[in-house]
């Protein structure tokens, strides 16, 4: 086999899949391009509308029916039930895509305690409550773990300060977790994408000029340099979800990244 070809994941077939975030962007395009692969999932988002039409392009592809397992991953109950239902319905589960987040703009004197806890719980606090609640059930499969971070995690970017440290908290969460795990044959890697168009921006506040700014790359600092293009939606989605299918390749076994 050559390296590119251990790359090339052609198959999920019957890997129970859990994703949050499936209800848009990242997590949406993640979802399909799973269903394609034969992967059975499992989806949460808070969207119900959202994540049913998600479900439905999944099924309209003819994959197997996805477990819709709506709600707000900041409650503990949500969480709770969300590994429940999936074990319940499929008896099993063989990968965790961790891609619901939110952004958030602000500064150090812009920001506050409210942005502060609201960024963190979504983007880490709830990540390590379902992450652990699932690694039982991994380590019984020898499944994997892929988290959704970003290049904010890794590169210094002013004016989104809570977002850029949630970020760099997944990192260091992938890499502990995944020597933790490594002897139970448990994977566990991060995507980490620049500028994907999806709603997440407009979620965030920003108007159109801000918007376009950070699309085009004219906010970008030189430490933040590499980013200077964007992804657009069909691409999502495609980059990036080939990167979470990608590192779910056998040869990545044991290896940790970003
Ligand atoms: N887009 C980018 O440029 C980019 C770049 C790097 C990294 N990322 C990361 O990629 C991931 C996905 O972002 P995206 O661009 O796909 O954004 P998006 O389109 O806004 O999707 C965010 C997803 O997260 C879900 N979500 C947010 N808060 C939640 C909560 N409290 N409980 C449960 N679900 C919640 C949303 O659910 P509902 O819509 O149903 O509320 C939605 O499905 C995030 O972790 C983000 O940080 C994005």
């Amino acid at each position: 086999m050559t390296s590119e070809e251990g790359f090339k994941v052609t198959s999920l077939k019957g890997k129970v899949t859990l994703i949050t975030g499936a209800s848009s962007g990242i997590g949406a395009g993640a979802s399909v391009m799973f269903a394609k692969l034969g992967a059975l999932l499992a989806l949460n988002g808070r969207d119900l509308e959202n994540l049913t039409k998600v479900a439905k392009q999944c099924t309209d592809l003819g994959a197997a029916e996805p477990l819709l397992v709506p709600g707000d991953l900041t409650n503990e109950d949500t969480v709770k039930n969300t590994v429940e239902q999936t074990i319940a319905h499929f008896g099993r589960l063989d990968v965790l895509i961790n891609s619901a987040g939110i952004l958030a703009m602000g500064s150090i004197e812009t920001g506050d305690l409210a942005q502060y806890d609201k960024v963190m719980n979504v983007n880490v606090r709830s990540v390590y409550h379902l992450t652990q609640l699932c690694v039982p059930h991994l380590i019984k499969t020898k499944g994997s773990i892929v988290n959704v971070s970003s290049v904010n995690g890794q590169r210094s970017f002013p004016g989104v300060l809570a977002y850029c440290m949630s970020k760099s908290a997944i990192d260091q969460f992938t890499r502990c977790i995944a020597l933790e795990l490594a002897s139970k044959q448990v994977r566990v890697n991060s995507v980490c994408p620049g500028v994907i168009i999806t709603d997440v921006h407009r979620r965030a506040g920003l108007d159109e000029d801000q918007y376009a700014q950070v699309r085009f790359g004219v906010l970008q600092t030189p430490d933040t340099s590499l980013c200077k293009r964007s992804c657009f939606p069909d691409g999502v989605t495609e980059s990036s979800v080939r990167c979470h299918v990608s590192v779910l390749a056998e040869h990545s076994k044991y290896k940790a990244s970003p």
